[in-house]
């Protein structure tokens, strides 16, 4: 969606609801459409693939080298290193710090398990702090409760596309010698020009699965820091652990590569992210809107410090609230239902591990159709079904 019909979106706020029986025969509003997305910018898209497809380059040739340069830049960060998904950025990030064996990593349980995994495959030990009950983020406060000798670093998830206050986290770590990786992969974009998520740690992990706001056609991701010790590891860590070709200087190496056709489709898609970011921003301002005074509350997305990755509604009675949108052809999901504390095999690692705020909200929060390419009459429905709850 273009930014003029960001406005539109913004404009038709105030027309009046759609009857609820002709909400019903029209096709589902769909979470999410790849397609779409694809459409918006065939041509361009084409254009870079054919290139790749003629280059005879297929991994880590110009095209790669051009993105991870691009996004350093767009993000203010000194370097960028390619990865084949947000995962394995994640665990390479982690292992560039060069923690202590075996030592503490602190992070949210509210993030789809995602650090958690990338933690553990690292051999480190997870340890949970709990989050803001508004921003459902960690603060300052929550980590500094948790600290300990033990801790080597501080992983910082941006839900949901929402900034966390990594300054203040930083002050609470200051001197005791913890590092801070900011996970954005629901982030892409956030924060002002030359300061955005991904410069404001020691390291940041993205990930660029499709539906993320600066998605490739396929797994895709990337390390960011201006560290150069900590870029020059992450390097050598993506590929084998090599300093050389075939001259291995570094233990825990592996193969995670991003490659030339999603490099190249990615700096297409990166000079729409900001107008896109604006689109998604404007559809979660009319669903607040919508859901005024109704017995949910969606979460704001206000100012270049949320990217609206998703659009998140906090309800009491989460069920009766899908089964209602679900009823007006509004499809919903719930991001994320099981916190990482509470997953089958850990329960007894972490039985007596309590997260009152992240306990709750994860049976209260579910999320409703974003992506940039919503139509009017699309977004107009899901305000027409919320007004309904
Ligand atoms: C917050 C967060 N971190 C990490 C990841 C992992 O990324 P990937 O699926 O590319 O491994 C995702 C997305 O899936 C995510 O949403």
């Amino acid at each position: 969606m273009t930014k003029a019909l960001a406005h539109e979106v913004l404009e038709t706020a105030t027309r009046p609801a759609i009857a609820p029986h002709d909400l019903k025969r029209r096709p589902t509003v769909p979470l999410n459409d790849l397609k779409r997305g694809f459409g918006s910018l065939s041509e361009q898209l084409q254009a870079a693939a054919a290139r790749v497809l003629s280059s005879g380059w297929y991994v880590q040739g110009p095209e790669h080298a051009a993105f991870e340069r691009e996004f350093a830049t767009y993000l203010g960060a000194e370097h960028c290193v390619g990865v084949a998904n947000g995962t394995d950025a994640l665990e390479i990030a982690l292992k560039a710090l060069d923690p202590a064996p075996g030592s503490v990593v602190v992070t949210a349980a509210n993030a789809g398990m995602y650090s958690s995994t990338a933690i553990r495959r690292a051999g480190l030990r997870p340890r949970y702090a709990d989050v803001d009950p508004e921003t459902l983020l960690l603060t300052p406060e929550a980590v500094s409760a948790v600290l300990g000798d033990d801790v080597s670093i501080v992983v910082v998830t941006h839900l949901y596309g929402r900034l966390a206050d990594v300054a203040g986290i930083r002050k609470v770590l200051h001197d005791r010698g913890i590092a801070v990786l900011e996970d954005c992969a629901q982030a892409a974009g956030a924060g002002a020009p030359g300061a955005r998520a991904g410069s404001l740690g020691d390291v940041a992990a993205f990930s660029f699965y499709p539906t993320k706001n600066l998605g490739a056609f396929g797994d895709g991701g990337a390390v960011t820091s201006s560290r150069a010790d900590v870029a020059d590891r992450a390097r050598r860590l993506r590929m084998y652990g090599w300093t050389a070709k075939y001259e291995v200087g570094e233990d825990g190496g592996r193969n995670s590569r991003l490659d030339e056709m999603q490099a190249a489709l990615l700096r297409v898609q990166l000079s729409h992210l900001d107008a896109w970011n604006e689109t998604r921003r404007a559809i979660i301002a009319r669903y607040v809107e919508a859901a005024e005074g109704t017995g949910v509350r969606v979460l704001p997305a206000v100012g270049e410090g949320h990217v609206a990755h998703l659009a998140v509604a906090v309800a009491r009675d989460r069920d009766a609230a899908r089964e209602s949108l679900t009823a007006a052809g509004v499809q919903t999901d719930v991001h994320y239902p099981i916190p990482d504390h509470r997953q089958r095999p850990f329960l007894a690692e972490y039985a007596g591990t309590s997260l009152p705020v992240t306990e709750e909200r994860s049976g209260q929060v579910f999320s409703l159709p974003c992506f940039p390419e919503l139509t009017t009459d699309e977004i107009d429905r899901v305000c027409a079904a919320l007004r309904e709850l």
